[in-house]
């Protein structure tokens, strides 16, 4: 059993966006369904919520009560929340604090405070899963990964789609195909989206780090044993965001990655990510296309063959891979879903460090970490440096 600290109590978290429920596929959350869901099963003691304002958990305790309990009626949804009163913008040094050493944290919060409050995790002695993007730049990323060595704690990026069967199928396929040769991904989040992002959209990060995170991450780990990135040069759209928001934001981002294969062999990637789509079969949009010297793959993520068509909501593309939360005899049924999965795998993983420590370094070989999604995080950050300086960007 391991007692855990979420810190971020948003929509990730709690279903909860702005005052509301989340008009996204996650109106459930993802994070505190399943660790109330682990502690059913006994793999978890206690559950604190970090956030920075008390009166929130007032709202959070009303909308897990109605909300998750008429999906899951005898879930246990109580849990203890920091700050405590008032308002606290470090109130997660408090939660973390009042943790045993060797428990777990996981950070939900906008990409800019992700270092600081990892930072904080693994001096107190925590194995900790930070939302991704991990860090914005690579210093940070070393840093941290040098923090995380010296302390021997699991540093785990939280990137899902490495949990979802078939693209975990694409990535052991692609071995077989020879050199990398192009690949091509998009991602969308619908405009509404920008008034939940209001607080940081184009101030503290983009979606570039936001969306392309996700692709960026599976080519780099697909092709990590015969490719390395050498070059960013990013672009991007603009005219809608900066009129809802007032202020400069880029709509779409498009990074164009070169990549150079042991053989010598050029590879090509290119990644866009936009919060501008229209409403949608979908609430975002997921897809990419590989081509390696002998074999190709398409996987559309959104859509997964199956529909559903409701006269309260319409049409709709339904993805339970990711997020299975119709119950089953009232239950959560959904333990096979990438979302949770991805979650119950470093939960199991910080556990299995408590009685024995020589497994951080498989973990270090098999699991997203700190210490193997380096390349992530230079794409990204040069993504940002290529669209600040308008050139294009060499990785060392
Ligand atoms: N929403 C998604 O679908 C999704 C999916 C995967 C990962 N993520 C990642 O999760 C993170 C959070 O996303 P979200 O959609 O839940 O955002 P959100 O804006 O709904 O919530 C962010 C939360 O962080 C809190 N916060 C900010 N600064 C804090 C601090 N110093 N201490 C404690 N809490 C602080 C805010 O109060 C808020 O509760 C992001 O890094 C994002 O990339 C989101």
């Amino acid at each position: 059993m391991i007692d855990v600290c979420v810190v971020g109590i948003g929509e990730y978290v709690t279903g909860l966006s702005g005052d509301s429920a989340a008009k996204s596929d996650k109106s459930l959350g993802v994070i505190a369904l399943s660790l109330f869901e682990m502690r059913d099963r006994g793999l978890i003691g206690e559950i604190k919520l970090a956030g920075r304002d008390s009166k929130r958990f007032e709202l959070i305790k009303e909308y897990f009560d109605t909300n998750m309990k008429s999906f899951y009626p005898s879930l246990d949804v109580s849990f203890e929340g920091f700050p405590k009163s008032g308002k606290s913008d470090v109130a997660y040094k408090e939660a973390i604090d009042s943790l045993k050493t060797g428990s777990a944290v996981l950070i939900f919060t906008p990409d800019d405070t992700h270092f600081e409050i990892a930072s904080y995790a693994l001096e107190c002695g925590m194995h900790t899963l930070v939302a991704k993007p991990l860090v914005k730049t690579l210093k940070e990323h070393e840093n941290l990964a040098i923090l995380a060595k010296q302390k021997e704690l699991l540093l785990m990026l939280e990137v899902h789609k490495r949990f979802d069967p078939i693209y975990a199928d694409a990535k052991d396929t692609i071995q077989n195909f020879g050199d990398f040769s192009y690949f091509n991904s998009y991602m969308s989040q619908p405009k509404t989206q920008l008034d939940t992002f209001a607080s940081w959209a184009g101030i503290s990060s983009d979606i570039s780090y936001y969306l392309n995170s996700h692709h960026v991450d599976f080519l780099c780990w697909s092709v990590g044993d015969f490719a390395k990135p050498i070059s960013v040069l990013a672009t991007a759209s603009s005219g809608v965001a900066s009129k809802k928001l007032g202020r400069d934001v880029e709509d779409t981002i498009t990074l164009t990655v070169s990549w150079e294969n042991k053989s010598g062999a050029i590879g090509t990637s290119i990644h866009t990510a936009s919060w501008i789509a229209p409403p949608s079969d979908v609430h975002s949009q997921q897809r990419f296309f590989y081509m390696g010297h002998e074999g190709e793959i398409n996987i559309d993520q959104a859509h997964r063959g199956y529909t559903q068509s409701t006269d309260s909501s319409g049409f709709k593309s339904s993805n339970p891979l990711f997020m299975k939360y119709t119950p089953r005899d009232g239950k959560f049924a959904g333990q096979e879903s990438y979302g949770y999965k991805s979650i119950a795998t470093f939960i199991r993983s910080s556990m299995k460090l408590g009685e024995d420590t020589t497994k951080l370094s498989q973990y270090n070989k098999t699991l997203p970490t700190i210490q193997n999604t380096l390349n992530v995080t230079k794409i990204l950050e040069a993504g940002r440096i290529s669209l600040d300086e308008k050139r294009s960007v060499e990785l060392k």
